[in-house]
């Protein structure tokens, strides 16, 4: 029998702020950092792509970043999440799993993700490698009719599985915050704390 996967208590409050927020596209952008050699930390702005089954937060990227080679090392990942229209943060700690042309499933899923892109989006893709010296303005641009129907080799996925929980809501008097835990069994624990 398949077994159904346990939806974590902070999804719940999180798909309702994101429901309230639908109509601001920023409500999409969280805060990814990283572990990184040269800084210590590393942190971007990105795009969230939904959860999948298994509630992990996905995340379009590209193999050649700074982060993808990080998280091949580390994959200890940090999300810090505002909502400006609620005043409500959510910050989710976990392991990233890298997704990449390694598989049948991951070239199925990542061809999906890469269908559902904008042309716009997709031709980010086709600049070049990022964090190279940029010496030609023409040669980041790309036309719509060289984007490829199968995503290139280095267009991937990060998929974060959330261990760890902390909300904020800063309307009211008192504020509310809440923190979620994992317990060895899996289990989710919310407690109220003092924020
Ligand atoms: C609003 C916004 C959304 C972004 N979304 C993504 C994204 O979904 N994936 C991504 O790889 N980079 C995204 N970026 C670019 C990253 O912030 C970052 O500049 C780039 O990925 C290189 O980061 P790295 O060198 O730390 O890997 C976005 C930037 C902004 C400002």
């Amino acid at each position: 029998m398949k077994e159904i996967p346990i939806v974590p208590l902070w999804r719940q409050p999180l798909a309702r702020t994101l429901y309230k927020t639908h109509k601001k596209p920023e409500s999409r952008y969280f805060q990814l950092a990283t572990a990184c050699e040269s800084l210590g930390i590393a942190n971007r702005t990105v795009v969230f792509r939904g959860f999948d089954e298994s509630s992990r937060v996905l995340v379009i990227t590209d193999t050649r970043t700074a982060k993808w080679s990080a998280l091949k090392k580390d994959p200890k990942a940090a999300i810090c999440w505002y909502f400006t229209d609620t005043r409500e943060q959510y910050r989710l700690s976990g392991k990233a799993t890298l997704v990449a042309h390694d598989s049948e499933e991951h070239n199925a899923l990542l061809t999906r993700y890469w269908h559902d892109l904008s042309n716009a989006a997709k031709c980010q893709f086709l600049w070049g490698t990022p964090g190279e010296r940029r010496d030609d303005g023409n040669s980041l641009r790309v036309s719509a009719e060289t984007i490829p129907d199968l995503p290139p080799s280095h267009f991937c996925l990060l998929a974060i599985d959330i261990n760890h929980a902390d909300y904020l809501n800063l309307r009211g008097d008192p504020q509310q915050r809440i923190r979620y835990t994992l317990n060895r069994q899996k289990q989710w624990r919310a407690i109220d704390i003092i924020p």
